[in-house]
This record gives structure tokens, sequence and C-alpha cells, in this order.
């Protein structure tokens, strides 16, 4: 039977409940429902709305059921319509009028509101666990890799040597604002909806501060119409979720590229590749390309909940119960990502004499000649042009710029000296960047010194 039965001259068709049924997806919300109903029932019998008693006896019956929800003892149905309505209904059978009592000054607008904010508040806690230990397997890594010397690309050109940490610690910055993104997200999430009521607030005597504390917010929600109408703080959280996931997305692009024979700068270990069903050589980077399409996913589900918001008049519509799919998807999504990633790096192979070698042939040491003619006193741009004339001289003899003759040096400009060689070696141009940090051996250690101290 439903709660708003007395209106009501029809029962609804069976189509119709399972069109407004929310059940199938809300149920996983069921641990902070029970937790909010909980802090609820204590609320009404502390403030004598309800007797003591009787709060008493919702309360341990709301433990009960959850355990038997643990157990999977309970069976929802599509007639209770979603979770909230579930749980009621187990209550109510279970101590009769006394659980109907629970729903006064409260409405499902309220309730729904809070229960994906705790949801949330421990989807963000999960979320940090796992980003740290994608940071500090990355800061491992370059610890490891400080010596290890790669190209640098832009536009996926070779462009300037750098270390494999310094390109890692890239990344470590990247997860690290991720990581804040969440923080200030959850500041932001940290209010306490219930006891807002439907939209106007309660003629009850509640005490919304206190319940604020039993839940663990920092404080209630000001304006009671705002607290049930809007999902900011969701959309807030799948944006955290999708910059995340770009940021995986690019690191993901690189593996592909990295471990293809092309590159073959790394090797991600077997234990997360897989083959081909037809061409027997094949080992394809799945994982690396799954979390780049599914980046896309969580893109999507910020569209949806965008887009299922931008319409609504204040304050609750129905509309709102489809914000849970796109929330819990881009959670999952995300967790999962971050988890997997973690693995494959913390296991791949990394080929460091491939990485050195292509540092080696691209002319990535360009710049640091013409920057050896400017310490000569020719300008930075004449120095451009000269070097600009011995790389094209140097690519149609099929030859480094090192592995030029000082004769052939002194013919493009006089200025050139012995020490040219040692000037433009892979190892002196990473080391002789100056810059705060730079990708100079010097500046790594620092960057990795100060990542220690975070911690
Ligand atoms: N299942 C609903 C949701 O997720 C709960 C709130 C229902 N409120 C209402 N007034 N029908 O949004």
């Amino acid at each position: 039977m439903k709660a708003w039965k007395g209106r009501f001259s029809k029962a609804a068709t069976s189509s119709a409940d399972e069109f407004n049924a929310s059940i199938e997806f809300d149920q996983r919300l069921y641990k902070d429902d029970i937790k909010g109903s909980i802090a609820h029932a204590t609320m009404l019998g502390k403030q004598g709305i309800i007797a003591k008693e009787e709060a008493d006896l919702i309360v341990k019956t709301l433990k009960e059921i959850e355990a038997d929800i643990d157990a999977g003892k309970v069976e929802f149905t599509i007639e209770s319509e979603d979770i909230h309505m579930n749980i009621e209904t187990v209550l109510t059978e279970r101590i009769g009028d006394v659980g109907k009592k629970l729903h006064t000054a409260r409405s499902r607008n309220d309730q729904v509101a809070v229960d994906i904010r705790l949801y949330l508040k421990d989807e963000i806690a999960a979320i940090d666990a796992l980003l740290k230990t994608l940071m500090s397997t990355l800061s491992d890594l370059a610890e490891t890799h400080q010596n290890t010397v790669m190209p640098g690309y832009t536009h996926l050109q070779r462009a300037q040597p750098v270390t494999l940490a310094y390109h890692l610690l890239a990344y470590y910055q990247m997860f690290k604002r991720d990581a804040s993104r969440f923080a200030d997200c959850l500041a932001r999430m940290d209010y306490l909806p219930l006891g807002s009521g439907a939209l106007a607030g309660t003629t009850y005597t509640t005490d919304r501060d206190f319940l604020a504390d039993e839940l663990g917010f920092k404080g209630v929600c000001p304006n009671a119409m705002d607290a049930v109408a809007d999902r900011d703080f969701a959309i807030e959280f799948i944006s955290c979720c999708s910059i995340t996931m770009m940021h995986l997305s690019r690191f993901c692009e690189e593996l592909i590229l990295w471990s293809s024979v092309e590159f073959s700068f790394v090797e991600i270990d077997d234990a997360y590749s897989t083959g081909s069903s037809i061409m027997p050589q094949k080992k394809n980077p799945d994982m690396a390309e799954l979390i780049r399409g599914k980046s896309g996913r969580v893109y999507g589900d910020l569209m949806s909940l965008l887009t299922i918001c931008k319409g609504l008049p204040l304050a609750y519509n129905k509309d709102l119960q489809e914000d849970k799919l796109p929330v819990f998807d881009a959670g999952d999504t995300l967790k999962a990502s971050v988890n997997i990633f973690t693995e494959m790096i913390a296991t791949m192979k990394v080929n460091g004499d491939n990485m050195e070698h292509a540092a080696k042939y691209g002319y990535m040491n360009a710049t640091d000649a013409a920057d050896y003619l400017v310490t000569k006193g020719i300008p930075f741009r004449d120095c451009h042009e000269i070097i600009g004339g011995i790389v094209l001289h140097c690519i149609n003899k099929g030859i480094a710029i090192e592995e030029m003759s000082m004769e052939e040096f002194k013919s493009f400009s006089d200025k050139f000296e012995d020490d040219i060689y040692d000037k433009i070696a892979i190892r002196s141009c990473i080391e002789a960047k100056k810059s705060k940090g730079s990708t100079s051996f010097e500046s790594v250690k620092q960057q990795l010194a100060d990542i220690r101290k975070e911690k």
C-alpha cells in the first residue's frame, strides 16, 4: 500500500510503478538511509516530538534491518518505489504504528538529499585514499628513475631531453591537484539538508544542529529550499571525477604509445595486458585503453547530470531521482580506473636504454647549442638561426650535432670552441637547467624532497 493512498482512488498500473521506481539502483544507499533515519529518530525522541521509548524502538529496529539487508535477508519491492519507502515499509511491518512515526518532520526530499551527501562523503574519502596510493607509487617510481633520460615532447615531436622522474612528477602534481579538488568539493558539500522538509521547513521544534553533529556534517544548510532542490555538489563531484579521468587518460595514451614497438619505452606486465584471439604475437595495453575509453563515460555522466538539472523549477522535481545513476557510475568508474592504473604502473618495466637512445637522436640539444652561442655574446635570435642551419646540415648528413667535427662547427660560427661537445652532451643539457621546477637532476631531487615533506 502506498504512503499516499489516502488521496488516490486508483492504484498505479504495474508499468507506472516500474517506471517510477528507483529501488533497483538506489538500494546501494541503504546504509546512508538508515544512518540518517537513526539520527532523525534520535532527534525526534530527544525533542519530545515522539516518545523516547518509541525513538529507541525505531533505532533498535533500524539496526536490525540494516544487519538483515547486509545478510541479504530483506527483499525490496518495486511497489515501495525507492530505498526510503522500502526501509520504512519493512520498519512498519516489524513494529507497526511506531514505525509510521519515523517520517514526522521529514520529507523524502530532505531524506534523499542527506543520503546522497552521506554517500558522497564516503566516496570522496575512498577516492582520496586511492589517489594518495597512486601519488606515492608515482613518487617511488620517480625516485628510482632520476637518472633515466628520455625525450621530452611537444606536438609529440622530440623537443628537449628530460628525465623520466621529471615526467612522472608532472603527473604527481596533476593528481595532487585532483585530490585537493575533491577536498574542496567535500568542504562545500559538508552541510546537512535533513530537517528541510519537503521545501519550506517544518512546523516541529527539531534540532538540526544536533542532526548535523550526529551525522558528521560541519553545519546545516542555511536555506531549506536550496537544500532539497540543488545537486550542484553532485555535479561538482562528477566534475572532479572527470578531471581526474582526463589526467589518467592522458597518461594512458602515453603508455599505449610507449608500449608500442615503435617507442619501446615501457613494457606493461603480462598480468595487465591481453592477447589477440587471432594474432599470436599481440600483447595489447587493454587496461590503459579502457581507462582512456571510460573517461568518455564519466564525461557523459557529467553532461547527464548538468542536463537533468538545467531546466528544473525550484524546489524538488522527480527528475532528480535520475541523479544517482551518473553519480554512482562516475565514482565507480574512477575508483576502478585509479586502482588498476596504479597496479599497472607499479609493475610495468621501463626500458631506460631505449628512452635514452631516443633522447640522443632527435636534435634535442639544439636549444642548448643555441644557448651556448648566447654565452659567447651572440643574440639569441641569431643563435637560433645558426643552429637551425646546423640541424639541417646534420639531417642531410644523417648525423647528430655532437657528431660534427670542430671544422664543421667553425664553418657555422667561429665562436664554437672544444667545450661545445661537453655542453651539448645529453646529460649536460639536463644538468644545465637552472630555473626552479626544471628537469635538472638537482631540481628533481628537490621536487622529490618537497613531496616527501608533504607526506
Ligand atoms: N526516490 C526519490 C529520489 O531519488 C526520493 C525523493 C522522492 N520525493 C518525492 N517527492 N517524490 O529523488
